[in-house]
């Protein structure tokens, strides 16, 4: 998805807009652009009235290319610096990714220049009328009419983007935006609002950056404003202007972030993902500590034990992995808490008219905070009364604050498309969660076994990591293929989801996920020879059934590769399984949280091997806030 950062000080623009591009290129983008304001500094007289030109900027492609295309053609003017600049990445929504096409957008003076990260619903009609009214458009983007909107504003406005211009054109607008505009006229100042896609304003550098997302600040602040829905805001070098799109004035609250930069950064790994799955044994170490310190679940939730006790049912809301690690907390729910969930993705859930019962709950998980059907599902619940519990990585984002209560999984920032660190740790923090419901719900005993044993399991993650080269083996297997089947039962097969998922989307193989014991019903068409198939077995009660499953795809000529607990290594060498991945005993509720991390392995090693970008896949983004 786009990114915008945006900066106003004492120092070139410039600089500080290319660093925080490129901590944005993670979100997924198919072009750059930047637009700075130039500013007299007394060896030469300000410019003169229309010669005011912003330096406009932009390029599809690779950040790479934009860096080439200003470095060919911004030349420092003497006298002349600019300290006010946007800079944004797109990914393409209206309009294909092309120059034209990229962010800032101009309006007819060329003296205005707007990025926008979001999509405007009204644009069609919006930019009829402005070009009846003689506005020529130069892109194919919703954005491009904001440009135009505030230029017809000026003539009430003094001749300049103000306060009243920016909040007469912001009530024109529907849909979702976080946007940044400058005014050649106006150095030293920036307008920012924000509805429904995230903005962040931080202090630093000698002056005010903005941005999107956190990572982009990082370097330069830990402390950040996070905007509210319908919230604008007027950055100038010392200082910062909150107000309503009424216009009221707003005291901000300051967040703290926890990240450090230099989590953001790859700190000597070829990719982000392999760094953040090498991150896990620690994760799942400061998660215990932090929420089952001696063995005792301490998650900050607010509704009491007699509240848990009612429930009668949850609803999960999650997108993609985060759907995933659901599945297994269904499974954990109730099996341990005698709890049930209904687990749909948030892109089916919000559309399908759930029956609500007083009694229930929904249960919301994201990493990024602002994936909108999760956001959407979220909101749904909310207007129906339904109480909302948010899992959620980002500090501050979207789910966050409009959830009910929010537990963060601390994962640090996760930069790679492919999420891998925040399942791991949505996978604790869930296990702790109904292991707590089960306790308060006088199912305590079911879970004991597990918390005693979750202190083990970051020396035994890192064992695992210490064996990759294994699974690199097993990936040279797997990176001619064009299919592949991964099976499982029980909460193997929501980790057959979740395997299937990461090769698909970072080596471009298609891989489907399938409950063992439907094979029969219909897949079992497409296994010949050599058809790989990776079986997921760790469910004690289970894994006779899926070898079962195993023998039956082995007599059509498949090739087997199996991740599993050890102590199956000979049953399933019996049942015919091809290559072997043993995981150190461990008891059954904890063993998801050892599993994933092979699977997660194996993908980025075929990605790998078939030469894929592994951080970056193509069609993808980070954060899918549009639906
Ligand atoms: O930020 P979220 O956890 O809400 O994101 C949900 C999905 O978009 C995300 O998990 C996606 O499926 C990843 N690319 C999977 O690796």
């Amino acid at each position: 998805m786009c990114g915008i950062v945006a900066y106003v000080g004492e120092r070139e623009a410039l600089p500080i807009l290319l660093a925080g591009l490129q901590r944005l290129e993670y979100r997924g983008y198919d072009s750059a652009g930047i637009a700075l304001v130039p500013e007299s500094t007394g060896g030469r007289a300000a410019p003169a009235e229309g010669e005011h030109r912003l330096l406009v900027r932009k390029r599809a492609g690779r950040l790479r290319g934009l860096r080439e295309l200003v470095e060919q053609t911004v030349t420092q003017t003497p006298g002349v610096r600019y300290g006010t600049g946007i800079g944004h990445t797109r990914w393409a929504t209206h309009g294909p990714p092309t120059d034209a096409n990229a962010h800032p957008h101009t309006d007819c003076t060329g003296q205005i220049a707007v990025v926008h990260n979001g999509i405007l619903e009204n644009a069609v009609r919006l930019r009829e009328e402005l070009a009846a009214r003689g506005h020529r458009f130069l892109s194919e983007t919703d954005t491009e009419v904001v440009a135009h909107l505030l230029e017809e504003e000026l003539a009430a406005s003094g001749g300049q983007v103000t306060k009243k211009a920016w909040l007469a054109m912001l009530q024109k607008l529907e849909g979702s935006f976080a946007m940044a505009a400058v005014d050649a006229r106006h150095p030293g100042r920036i307008w920012l609002a924000r509805y429904s896609s995230p903005l962040i304003v931080a202090p630093g550098a000698d002056g005010w950056l903005a941005a999107s997302d956190i990572p982009a600040l990082l370097p330069y602040t830990r402390k950040v404003f996070i905007c509210g829905d319908r919230e604008a805001v007027c950055l100038q070098r010392r200082e910062a202007n909150f107000f309503t799109f009424r216009g009221e004035p707003i005291q901000k609250v300051v967040h703290q972030i926890g990240w450090r930069a230099e989590q953001a950064e790859k700190r000597g790994y070829t990719d982000f993902m392999i760094k953040e799955i090498h991150e896990e044994p620690a994760i799942v170490e400061r998660l215990s500590e932090r929420y089952a310190p001696a063995g005792q679940v301490e998650l900050p939730l607010m509704w009491p034990p007699s509240w848990w006790e009612q429930r009668r049912q949850g609803w999960l809301i999650a997108s993609g992995t985060a759907a995933h690690a659901g599945w297994v907390a269904k499974r954990w729910l109730e099996r341990i808490a005698g709890l049930p969930l209904e687990a749909d993705v948030a892109s089916e859930f919000r559309y399908r008219d759930p029956l609500f019962r007083p009694e229930d709950w929904a249960l919301v998980i994201s990493q990024s905070g602002e994936t909108a059907d999760t956001l959407a599902g979220l909101r749904y619940c909310r207007q129906h009364g339904v109480p909302t519990l948010a899992l959620v990585n980002v500090v501050g984002s979207s789910i966050a604050r409009e959830t009910d209560q929010v537990v963060y999984t601390d994962a640090g920032p996760e930069i790679a498309v492919a999420s891998t660190k925040a399942y791991t740790a949505q996978l604790v923090v869930l296990y702790l969660l109904a292991s707590y419901v089960a306790k308060v719900r006088g199912r305590g005993q079911v879970s004991t076994e597990g918390l005693a044993a979750l202190p083990r399991l970051p020396e035994q993650l890192a064992d695992v990591l210490a064996r990759e080269q294994e699974l690199e083996r097993v990936a040279q297997q797997l990176a001619e293929v064009e299919h592949v089947f991964y099976i499982g039962r029980g909460v193997d097969q929501a980790l057959a989801a979740e395997g299937a998922l990461k090769l698909k989307e970072i080596s471009y193989i298609h891989a489907e996920a399938y409950a063992a014991g439907e094979l029969k019903h219909g897949p079992l068409a497409l296994i010949g020879r050599g058809t790989p198939v990776i079986a997921v077995l760790t469910e004690p009660n289970l894994v006779v059934k899926t070898l079962g499953n195993v023998q039956e795809v082995k007599a059509r000529g498949a090739w087997v590769a199996a991740i599993g607990m050890e102590e199956y290594q000979s049953q399933a060498r019996a049942a015919g399984v091809d290559t072997w991945f043993g995981l150190p005993e461990l008891p059954r509720d904890l063993r998801p949280m050892l599993a994933a991390t092979p699977l997660q392995l194996l993908a980025y090693h075929v990605a790998r091997l078939r030469g894929s970008d592994v951080d970056r896949p193509r069609n993808l983004a980070k954060s899918v806030t549009v639906e």
